[in-house]
């Protein structure tokens, strides 16, 4: 994958960080996108470290005009960019009768319309190209309906049925579209943040899973960086459930 350019979004931190070291341990060239600079540097700064090959660029994925403008820096950089890793994302937990319109449209601004500009404004390199990989950050509450994350969780209901939509539209130009839908990952930014607003102490939700613990950022890493192989070309439309074995897929 050595002559391959990646972009992460939300790489400045948990999954996204695990996500863009992998890809460049794989031999990419990778943008590290994330509206927190400082941070994504940091990511940058250590893959460099390693021997890879990493700019760090500040954008919020809902702005049109800073990924148009974070794309066109790391295509300068780096060249055409034909893997996207769709992972930033944010998340909230409230009751649903007290979910305003401000916190419903919040997420689904950065979740799903995120999502959309982003890809839509990488696209045109892997159309060029004819090959590319487009992998989306969705939720395994999105599979199981998730207690007081109406918003979040359906949002990621939305990114699979998207990531469904996109596989069909183009797979014909050789590009494939799949998510993954983390179970409970832990040393996130996010999953620390909530930790205390688990309704069931974790210690119980360790005893449901079949593996026996909970996941980290590198054990969705390693199926990103399987997706965006190209032995898997023909491995399109899925939802690829990464949860130790806690929900089937
Ligand atoms: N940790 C889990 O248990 C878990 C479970 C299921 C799904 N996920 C999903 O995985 C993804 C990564 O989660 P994480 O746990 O690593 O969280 P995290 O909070 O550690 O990382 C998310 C990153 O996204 C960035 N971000 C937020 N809004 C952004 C925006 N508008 N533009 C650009 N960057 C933005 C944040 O700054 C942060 O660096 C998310 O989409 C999340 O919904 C996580």
């Amino acid at each position: 994958m050595t002559n391959k350019t990646a972009l992460v979004t939300g790489a400045a931190s948990g999954i996204g960080k695990a996500c863009a070291k992998r890809l460049a341990r794989d031999g990419m060239a990778v943008g590290v996108v994330d509206i927190l600079l400082d941070d994504a540097q940091r990511t940058a700064d250590e893959i460099n470290a390693e021997g890879g090959r990493a700019i760090a660029v500040q954008a919020s994925i809902a702005d049109r005009g800073q990924v148009a403008a974070a794309v066109s820096r790391i295509r300068k950089e780096f060249g055409p960019i034909t893997v996207l890793v769709n992972n930033a994302g944010i998340t909230d937990t409230t009751p649903f009768l007290d979910v305003t319109d401000e916190l419903w449209e919040r997420i689904y601004e950065v979740n799903v319309k995120g999502t959309f500009i982003m890809t839509q404004v990488v696209l045109p390199d892997m159309i060029a190209a004819g090959w590319g990989r487009i992998v989306n950050m969705s939720s395994s509450s999105a599979q199981t309906g998730s207690a007081l994350m109406a918003p979040y969780s359906s949002s990621k209901g939305a990114i699979i049925t998207l990531t469904r939509t996109l596989a069909a539209e183009l797979g014909p130009l050789g590009i494939t579209v799949n998510n993954i839908p983390p179970g409970v990952v832990m040393n996130t930014v996010m999953s620390e943040a909530n930790k205390e607003k688990f309704p069931i102490p974790l210690e119980t939700v360790r005893s449901m899973i079949p593996v026996r613990r909970t996941g980290e950022p590198d054990d969705i890493a390693n199926a990103c960086s399987w997706l965006c192989l190209e032995a898997t070309g023909y491995v399109t439309g899925q939802t690829i459930g990464v949860n130790g074995g806690r929900i089937p897929s």
